[in-house]
């Protein structure tokens, strides 16, 4: 053990790494991921890493077999190929890597984990070629995702699959989806996975929509941060509301149930914090909006 790895913080510690282990639980969990199912990748930023990665030490070198040059030096944390998400809580340091994609944009250097030998997904083309399509259109993009959700897939077998039909049924389905995926979802013809074209297939798509479907094989998922499949949750309610009678400051409510009845829109988001003040600025926006269309007079004030 060199100077360095002993002042370096454990691993097993990181946040980034708890948070992709907790995450291959859940989704084997929810059954979409038996056996080897499904694969998780995850850019890291400097910051998150440093303090526990010797990135000077690289225990091997992967070769790509394809080209990822824009990704060159930067970071990933990766399933492995054949493992089992329901074991990588449990040993994190086989079924996951540290990798870095090298100068030359061919080559991955393991930095840590694979203990047994073992390598990256069979998918990293289309992880890695997804990350290069979602970073040019969001370069905050930090998470690709691939599982076998089983309701999608048995959908797959009795829905036509074109892009805007499945868009629509999924929207009408469940009232969060067209919030979650509000630029719809992409859909692939079936195809050999594990393979360069069906990452440049995925990575064409990835540009337009942050979902893609793989047709009887399951789907891709991209985002600034896991739970950002669900995020910003965007909502409102048309509801009754009751205050004590209105008008006179209370000086004259009589009796025991003088009640004041309004209805009144309310519009609620679940936003990342860095994006809370965008996500403000647009409720102000659409509450603004909405008036000048009824043509009523309003005044916005500061509270
Ligand atoms: P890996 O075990 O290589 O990650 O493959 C799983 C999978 O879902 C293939 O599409
Ligand atoms: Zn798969």
């Amino acid at each position: 053990m060199n100077i360095k790895e002993k002042t370096m913080k454990n691993v097993l510690n990181a946040p980034f790494l708890k948070e992709t282990a907790k995450t291959a639980s859940n989704m084997y969990r929810l059954g979409w991921d038996e056996r080897n199912g499904g694969n998780i990748s995850r850019l890291l930023d400097e910051e998150e890493y440093k303090d526990y990665i010797d990135v000077t030490n690289v225990i091997r070198e992967i070769p790509l077999g394809f080209d990822a040059n824009s990704l060159k030096g930067r970071v990933f944390i990766v399933t492995g190929t054949g493992k089992y998400f329901k074991n990588v809580e449990d040993d994190p340091e086989t079924n996951l890597g540290i990798i870095r994609i090298k100068e030359d944009g061919k080559v991955a250097q393991l930095l840590w984990g694979y203990k047994d030998g073992g390598r990256f997904t069979s998918e990293f083309p289309a992880h890695m070629m997804s990350h290069m399509a979602r970073l040019s259109e969001n370069p905050k993009n930090r998470i690709v995702m691939h599982t076998h959700p089983t309701h999608l897939l048995a959908m797959n077998y009795v829905h036509e699959l074109d892009e805007k039909k499945l868009t629509h049924t999924l929207w009408q389905m469940s009232t969060e989806c067209i919030v979650v995926f509000p630029d719809g979802v992409g859909v692939l013809p079936w195809m050999l996975c594990g393979t360069n074209e069906i990452g440049v297939a995925t990575a064409e798509k990835m540009k337009e929509f942050r979902v893609v479907v793989w047709a009887l094989h399951g789907v891709y998922g991209a985002g600034e941060i896991i739970d950002e499949a669900k995020l910003p949750m965007k909502f409102f309610a048309y509801t009754p509301c009751y205050r004590k009678e209105a008008g006179s400051y209370r000086a004259e409510e009589r009796g025991m149930i003088r009640g004041h009845q309004f209805n009144k829109v309310e519009m609620v988001q679940y936003a990342h914090p860095e994006h809370s003040k965008e996500a403000f600025e647009e409720l102000v926006g659409k509450a603004c909006s909405l008036m000048e269309k009824l043509g009523l007079h309003f005044r916005l004030s500061k509270l």
